[in-house]
């Protein structure tokens, strides 16, 4: 399975992926890690794991024209799946377009640290966090036009306890996406893309 990794920040959702592939757990070829923050720290991580890397800053560009440089970068390393994590821009109907697979849905992966639907968007621990959940988690997903709500492909929970701070939240719920991220992208490398019946509905996707 060929893997297209984006990134803006951090990337260590990325490094775990990275990792998993080095030692032998997640059988995937990460042939291009790109970002729209040349400055993401990121691109520094994937480098030292000896994978290519692209960066074209997005400022001053209208949403197509970075994605137009962005697709002429990526698509000469034919991705089977683009991995977003912690990619902080919207995708283009045109863009998912391109990665539309026969049986209906796109072949775009997104990590959200909450259970969907519940707090989408781009606070989504500071959200769950300030709401007062006891119990929140991780979810992966199919993208699609909407932001945070595609077909979901599997969801881990974890608890907030009563002594936690926003940052001891945080931390647990990112260690539960380390785990969860390669898990499922080794999973669709086994055993392809499974979804629920319902979880197609939006997209006209046929279930497995
Ligand atoms: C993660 O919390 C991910 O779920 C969200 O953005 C964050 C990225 O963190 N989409 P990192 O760059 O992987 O450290």
């Amino acid at each position: 399975m060929r893997i297209a990794i984006f990134v803006s920040g951090n990337g260590s959702n990325m490094q775990a992926i990275l990792k998993s592939i080095q030692d032998g757990a997640l059988d995937a070829e990460c042939v291009l890690v790109f970002s729209n923050n040349p400055q993401a720290p990121a691109l520094e991580i994937a480098r030292s794991f000896g994978v290519n890397t692209a960066a074209v800053a997005h400022r001053g560009m209208t949403r197509e024209a970075h994605e137009d440089a962005l697709l002429e970068l990526l698509l000469p390393h034919r991705p089977d799946f683009v991995v977003l994590a912690g990619y902080m821009r919207v995708l283009t109907p045109g863009f998912l377009e391109s990665f539309r697979d026969p049986r209906g849905y796109f072949r775009v992966i997104n990590i959200h640290p909450s259970l969907l639907p519940a707090f989408p968007g781009a606070h989504a621990y500071e959200d769950a966090f300030e709401y007062g959940v006891r119990l929140s988690g991780i979810t992966v997903h199919l993208a699609d036009e909407k932001v945070d709500y595609g077909p979901i492909l599997a969801q881990a929970a974890f608890p907030r306890y009563a002594d936690d701070t926003l940052e001891t939240f945080r931390q647990r719920g990112l260690a539960l996406e380390h785990r969860l991220y390669p898990e499922v992208l080794q999973s669709i490398a086994t055993d392809g893309v499974k979804l629920l019946p319902q979880s197609g509905s939006r997209l006209e996707v046929k279930a497995l």
